[in-house]
């Protein structure tokens, strides 16, 4: 059943992303294409309404983004924000100027018309601006809907075409109220029905799967991770024991979590999944290396050809296997040119499990294809899955390989997984696992020290905690934590963690430092 959509075309901004997420938090299914998109491709979609999104040119500039005109022709609500407003000022004969300051921050808002755009916003809205550029005269039609200090056409509106344009961000959090403006363009203006709800898609994507996959049936490399977790629970719900799991355990993973991943999968939801434990194998091949590359490198291919070698033993037992699933999300949809390719569902699986066979091909299922990383959680919660799935912390494909510094051995892997449970317990237990901390971990020190403990000299190893705090992961703080709580922590792991005498908190943040340590 298609939805009511709201197509967001992309100028170059780096929160273009945003304002599709923020619409679909208002229940209307959005999503996001280049500005240069085919008018057949928006055809198709028939959306109910389309935002401009920002960008980081200026419309006079030799070869800057224009408003494609099938997309006034559309005959739809429109909405651009910043260069978008910039883009349809100047397609319809409006003027854009350089301001003389440029706007970056915080501002106030005044709204000076009583229009649906502003239904339930308070008079004086605090926005997020980010501009150069701002407009000095509106096209023919147009009014002004609000002003600022620094920018008197702050929105604009023909309220008979439906055509806004607004010079703020709605969608970055620093505009606090941003997401009811989008739920009034998408849901008071554009008149979508907000009915994109996570048991919606559940529904929707399970008579999607059965359509593709047929009689078939389908692999799934599950790591326990979010993703291939809820690829899991949706694809056995639509095709039951069709779906072959394949979860390895490698050694690497944190305390009780391969467990964790068997009872959940296996003992409670039922699913047909080969557990393999390839913990000598993996460890073995790790033998004596301690160059954080190598590991890497080592634990990559190793875990291909272990994923391979299942791969082609259950399809000597079971006949043929056609599909392979995969926890392929929006953002990386997004950012794959190759997702427009027409070839781009037939690829070879190297692409994807990097380093499979030739002869191992496989049509991929992507059931996440069009979610964002918290719609794919909210899922995962109307699917049943424990919250501990659910909501876990990113963790690195190398596991805790690039945790333990220096020589990887199943001792030093113990100790480490005992640090690493002792922290992240406490955190539990104080709340601020989720939220208050992105990630948050132990690393294991190749670093002996002499410490006292009762009567006795020791001479071991050092435990380094980090808990950062990011929305991207591509720069990070380290988290504030509360000294009680890093003194309990500190104090159980000596104590309790044989072989560590001293503990060290990690104050970086990234950059310079990376969020791992190798
Ligand atoms: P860094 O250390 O580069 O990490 O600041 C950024 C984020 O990426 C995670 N990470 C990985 N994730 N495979 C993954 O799936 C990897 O090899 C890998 N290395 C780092 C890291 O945990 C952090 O969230």
């Amino acid at each position: 059943m298609p939805h009511d959509t709201i197509v967001v075309l992309d100028y170059g901004s780096q929160t273009a992303q945003l304002i599709a997420r923020r619409v679909r938090e208002s229940g209307v299914y959005s999503e996001l294409l280049p500005w240069s998109v085919s008018a057949e491709r928006i055809k198709a979609i028939n959306p109910k309404g389309i935002i401009l999104s920002g960008g980081p040119n200026s419309v006079y500039e030799p070869g800057a983004p224009t408003l494609p005109g099938f997309v006034l022709e559309l005959g739809v609500p429109i909405l651009g924000i910043c260069y978008g407003m910039q883009a349809i000022t100047h397609a319809l004969g409006g003027r854009v100027a350089a301001s003389q300051a440029r706007e970056y921050g915080p501002a106030t808002l005044h709204t000076n018309a009583s229009v649906s755009l502003w239904a339930g916003l308070p008079a004086d809205l605090n926005v997020w601006m980010s501009h150069g550029d701002r407009i000095e005269a509106a096209p023919q039609g147009f009014v002004t809907l609000a002003h600022t200090s620094n920018s008197p056409i702050a929105a604009m509106g023909d309220l008979k075409r439906q055509i806004y344009g607004i010079q703020f961000h709605p969608e970055v959090t620093h505009t606090p109220r941003g997401t009811d403006f989008l739920a009034n363009f998408a849901i008071n203006i554009c008149r979508c029905n907000p009915d994109w709800t996570p048991e919606i898609f559940v529904e929707e994507s399970i008579a999607r799967i059965r359509e593709q996959v047929g009689e078939g049936r389908v692999l799934l490399g599950l790591s326990g991770g979010v993703d291939s977790s809820v690829v899991a629970a949706l694809m056995h719900r639509a095709i039951g024991d069709r779906l072959i799991s394949v979860f390895i355990d490698h050694g690497m993973l944190r305390k009780g979590e391969a467990q964790q991943v068997i009872d959940t999968f296996q003992q409670s939801m039922g699913l047909n999944l080969v557990a393999v434990n390839a913990v000598e194998t993996f460890l073995d091949a790790l033998d004596g290396v301690t160059d954080p590359e190598q590991k890497r490198r080592i634990i990559g291919e190793l875990f291909v050809r272990t994923f391979e070698k299942e791969a082609r033993r259950i399809s000597s037992e079971l006949g043929d296997i056609a599909f392979l699933a995969q926890g392929t999300i929006y953002p990386d949809v997004i950012e794959s040119a190759a997702a427009d390719r027409p070839d781009a569902h037939r690829i070879k699986s190297h692409h994807n499990v990097a380093g499979l066979p030739d002869d191992m091909q496989f049509d991929l299922v992507e059931p996440l294809r069009y979610l964002f990383k918290d719609e794919v959680r909210r899922v995962g919660e109307a699917l049943g899955l424990p919250e501990a799935i659910v909501w876990r912390q990113p963790f690195p494909g190398p596991g805790l390989a690039v945790r333990c510094l220096g020589e990887i051995t199943w001792e030093r892997l113990e100790r480490l997984r005992d640090a690493d449970a002792i922290f992240t317990g406490e955190l539990r237990d104080a709340e601020m696992l989720r939220g208050e901390t992105s990630q948050a971990f132990a690393v294991l020190l190749p670093v002996q020290s002499v410490g006292v403990m009762g009567d006795h000299r020791t001479y071991a190893e050092t435990v380094a905690l980090r808990a950062v705090v990011t929305d991207d992961f591509m720069t990070a703080d380290w988290a504030q934590l509360p000294p009680e709580l890093l003194a309990r922590v500190s104090a159980r792991i000596v104590n309790e963690v044989e072989g560590v005498n001293r503990v060290v908190y990690d104050i970086t943040t990234k950059p310079p430092a990376t969020i791992e340590w190798e």
